[in-house]
């Protein structure tokens, strides 16, 4: 009997790592083919980047019981019903849908940040559904140290957009107009996570999450080109700007492999934790279901 136990859960061990191989495989294969794809094929013309050329249904701030979360990328999604305006009860497959068409992300890129949601929330990507504050759960995917939210410790409620440190990051430009680089950027996450050090005793930051917070951040340079004007609206609101478009304008989308040409950049420029700065009182490892191990 036993032994059959260990057979059957080996042999599903086995199908389990076989699909997620296989998963992956089906999706960076057609990624990086887009990204060729993306290389040869002139640009979407200025103004046709995305269908409706800008022109988005009509803004509504979120209303009672409405439910929101940490990404500003998914509530203005919401907050323009672009997906259900309550921000509840979303097919993951619908969100993977939706977000090409307002962001100019690639299918695959879309389906990686959708399925990987659907694979920390432990739901089935293609039957589950989302609320969108089911994404906050702390250390999963959100995580301390962001550009335009508090700390879980200073506030449960991640969903509240952070005005000082928006407003901090889109002062802190040295681009063109005063427009956001990977430089700015760069030093403006090893700030935060500085700060958020000294001031959240329940500090952590996992090196997946560092990534997280460099891949979220690469999203203000690439999808929303570092424009401050256009961010002003889209950190500080919510809300798409009148005629706004993705400034990634290629053919299929920006694919994964395109994208860490901007967030690994991001991530090696970040002193603050070659300097010293982050680890000299050592920092605390928080996992996914909320364990706790202390760094030295
Ligand atoms: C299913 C898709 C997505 C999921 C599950 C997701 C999830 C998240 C989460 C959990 C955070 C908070 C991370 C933190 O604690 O700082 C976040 C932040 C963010 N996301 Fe998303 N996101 C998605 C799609 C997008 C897209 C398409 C964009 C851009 C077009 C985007 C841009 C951002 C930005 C700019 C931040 C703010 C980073 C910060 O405050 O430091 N996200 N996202």
């Amino acid at each position: 009997m036993a032994i059959r136990v260990v057979v059957l859960r080996v042999f599903l061990g086995l199908v389990s790592t076989f699909k997620g191989i296989l998963t992956y495989a089906a999706m960076f294969l057609p990624d990086f083919v887009f990204a060729l794809c993306n290389l040869v094929a002139p640009d979407k013309p200025a103004g046709h980047v995305v269908h409706g050329g800008g022109q988005w249904p009509q803004y509504i701030p979120p209303q009672q019981g409405d439910c929101r979360c940490s990404c500003p990328a998914l509530n203005v999604m919401a907050n323009h019903g672009l997906i259900p305006r309550d921000g509840k009860n979303i097919k993951f497959t619908e969100l993977a849908n939706a977000i090409p068409r307002v962001y100019n992300l690639s299918p695959t890129f879309a389906f990686f940040l959708t399925s990987y949601a659907a694979h920390v929330l432990r739901r089935s990507y293609s039957i589950d559904r989302l609320d969108l504050s089911d994404i906050d759960a702390h250390n999963c995917i959100e995580h301390d140290a962001s550009l335009t939210r508090v700390d879980t410790f200073e506030d449960p409620d991640q969903s509240k957009i952070a005005h000082a440190l928006v407003d901090e990051l889109l002062g802190s430009g040295t681009g063109p107009d005063g427009n956001l680089t990977i430089l700015d950027v760069s030093r403006l996450l090893g700030k935060r996570r500085v700060d958020a050090k000294r001031r959240n005793p329940q500090f952590s930051l996992a090196p997946i999450h560092e990534l997280f917070a460099s891949a979220n951040a690469s999203m203000l340079l690439t999808v929303f080109g570092g424009r401050v004007a256009d961010l002003r609206s889209i950190l500080g609101e919510e809300r798409l700007p009148d005629g706004w478009e993705p400034r990634v304008r290629h053919r299929m989308g920006l694919s994964i492999l395109e994208f860490n040409f901007t967030a690994i950049p991001i991530e090696f420029n970040i002193r603050e934790e070659v300097d010293g700065s982050m680890t000299s009182a050592g920092r605390q490892r928080y996992l996914c279901d909320g364990e706790t191990k202390k760094e030295r």
